[in-house]
C-alpha cells in the first residue's frame, strides 16, 4: 500500500511556470482523479509524480521518502496512457511479459503474474494474438494488464480511455472500478470525462492554471463546491450561472438578475450595489405555477428522451438556462413556462468568484 504526498510542488519550463505549488495528500489504497481544462497541467502533473519530468522546487513523497532524485523506473509506479503504445510485433503475452522479461524474474513467476493479470482483465482467450487483431478496448486492457504484472506501487493513468467509443467506454469504467476493487492498489487518474470523474474517485482534484481549486469527495464538490469555477466545471449538463446585482439587504437580501428578482434571507456578505452571482443547477429548476416563478422564461429548445427532459429557456437579459428533470413534460417551443429554483439547492457566489452559499432555506 502506498501514500503519495506533494508539498508546494512547482513546475516550470524554461521562464513559462505552468504547475504553481500543489500541497495533495493521495492516502494509501485511495482512487484520487484529476480534473480540469486543457492545459492546466494535469498530465504535467502525474509525469512529475512518475519521475518522467523533474519538479523545479517542491517534493514528492511516496511512502514518507522524498523521491524527488529518484529515476522514474525506481520510483515503482506504473503509468498507462492514453496511446497504450503496444510492440505490434509481439503477442499480447510478450507485450505485458516484455517488461518483467529485463528484470531477470523466474520465467515461471512471469507466466504465473501474466496469466492472473489476464484472466482479471478478461484477455486470456487473447494471448497469442497480435494487438493489431484486437479492438481498442482490448487493447487498452493489454496496456493495464501491462502495469499490473509490474506490481507496482500505485498506478497512474493520462486519460486510459479517451480513445474508445462510447459504449466501451462505459464498460472499461466499470471494469477499472472493479479492479481497483480487487488490487486495492493507489491509483491517480487524469479524465476529461465527468462521469469517470464522479464514479471513479474517492477523491477529485479541481485543477486550474497549475492551481488547485478544490479537494474533495466527488459528491462533495458537486453539493458544495469552493468557488464559481467549481460550481462550473463539476455537473453536466453545466450548473446555470446567472449575474446579479443587489438590491435590497436587511431582513432579506434582494437580488436583480435580467428582468426578475429573486428575494433570499439576509446575506451578510452582500450590500446594495454589490455584484454577485446566482448559480441553480438544471436538476434544481422546476416548472412552477407563475406565482411561485423565479423567472417566466421561452422554451427555445426542447430535448425529449422519455425517461427525462430538457429544456433551453430563453429569458429578458439573461443566458439561456438550461433545466433537466427525470420523466416526460408536456412543453415544446415557443411555450411560456415559469421556472423556479428550489433555495435549498442555489448557490451564491461573490463577484470575486467565492461561494457566499450553498443552498439558502426556503
Ligand atoms: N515539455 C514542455 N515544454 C513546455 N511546455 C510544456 C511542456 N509540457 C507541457 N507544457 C505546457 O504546460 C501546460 C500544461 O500542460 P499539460 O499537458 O500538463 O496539460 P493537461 O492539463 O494535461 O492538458 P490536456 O487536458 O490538454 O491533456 C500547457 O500550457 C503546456 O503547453
Ligand atoms: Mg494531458
Amino acid at each position: 500500500m502506498t501514500q503519495i504526498v506533494l508539498r508546494d510542488v512547482r513546475k516550470a519550463f524554461g521562464e513559462v511556470n505552468v504547475i504553481h505549488g500543489i500541497d495533495l495528500v493521495v492516502e494509501s489504497g485511495e482512487f484520487v482523479v484529476f480534473v480540469g481544462p486543457s492545459g492546466c497541467g494535469k498530465s504535467t502533473l502525474l509525469r512529475l509524480i512518475a519521475g518522467l519530468e523533474d519538479v523545479t522546487s517542491g517534493d514528492v513523497e511516496i511512502d514518507g521518502e522524498v523521491v524527488n532524485r529518484v529515476s522514474a523506473s525506481e520510483r515503482g509506479l506504473a503509468m498507462v496512457f492514453q496511446s497504450y503504445a503496444l510492440y505490434p510485433h509481439m503477442t499480447v503475452y510478450r507485450n505485458m511479459a516484455f517488461g518483467l522479461e529485463n528484470t531477470h524474474m523466474p520465467r515461471a513467476e512471469i507466466d504465473s503474474r501474466v496469466r492472473t493479470a489476464a484472466e482479471m482483465l478478461q484477455i486470456t482467450d487473447y494471448l497469442d494474438r497480435r494487438p493489431k487483431a484486437l479492438s481498442g478496448g482490448q487493447r487498452q486492457r493489454v496496456a493495464i494488464g501491462r502495469a499490473i504484472v509490474r506490481d507496482p506501487k500505485a498506478f497512474l493513468f493520462d486519460e486510459p480511455l479517451s480513445n474508445l467509443d462510447a459504449e466501451l467506454r462505459v464498460a472499461m469504467r466499470k471494469e477499472l472500478a472493479a479492479l481497483h476493487g480487487k488490487l486495492g492498489g493507489t491509483m491517480i487518474y487524469v479524465t476529461h470525462d465527468q462521469i469517470e470523474a464522479m464514479t471513479l474517485a474517492n477523491k477529485i482534484v479541481v485543477l486550474q492554471s497549475g492551481r488547485v481549486e478544490q479537494i474533495g469527495a466527488p459528491l462533495e464538490l458537486y453539493n458544495a463546491p469552493d468557488n464559481i469555477f467549481v460550481a462550473g466545471f463539476i455537473g453536466s449538463p453545466r450548473m446555470n450561472i446567472l449575474e446579479a446585482t443587489v438590491e435590497e439587504a436587511g431582513a432579506a437580501t434582494r437580488l436583480r438578475f435580467g428582468n426578475a428578482t429573486i428575494t433570499l434571507p439576509a446575506q451578510a456578505s452582500l450590500a446594495p450595489g454589490d455584484s454577485c452571482h446566482i448559480g441553480i443547477r438544471p436538476e434544481h429548476i422546476s416548472v412552477a405555477e407563475p406565482e411561485t416563478a423565479d423567472v417566466i422564461a421561452t422554451v427555445a429548445y426542447s430535448e425529449h428522451l422519455g425517461g427525462e427532459t430538457y429544456l433551453y429557456c430563453d429569458a429578458d437579459g439573461l443566458p439561456q438556462i438550461t433545466l433537466h428533470q427525470t420523466g416526460q413534460l408536456p412543453v415544446s417551443r415557443g411555450q411560456q413556462i415559469a421556472l423556479h429554483f428550489e433555495r435549498p439547492r442555489l448557490h451564491l457566489f461573490g463577484a470575486d468568484g467565492k461561494t457566499i452559499a450553498n443552498g439558502v432555506s426556503q
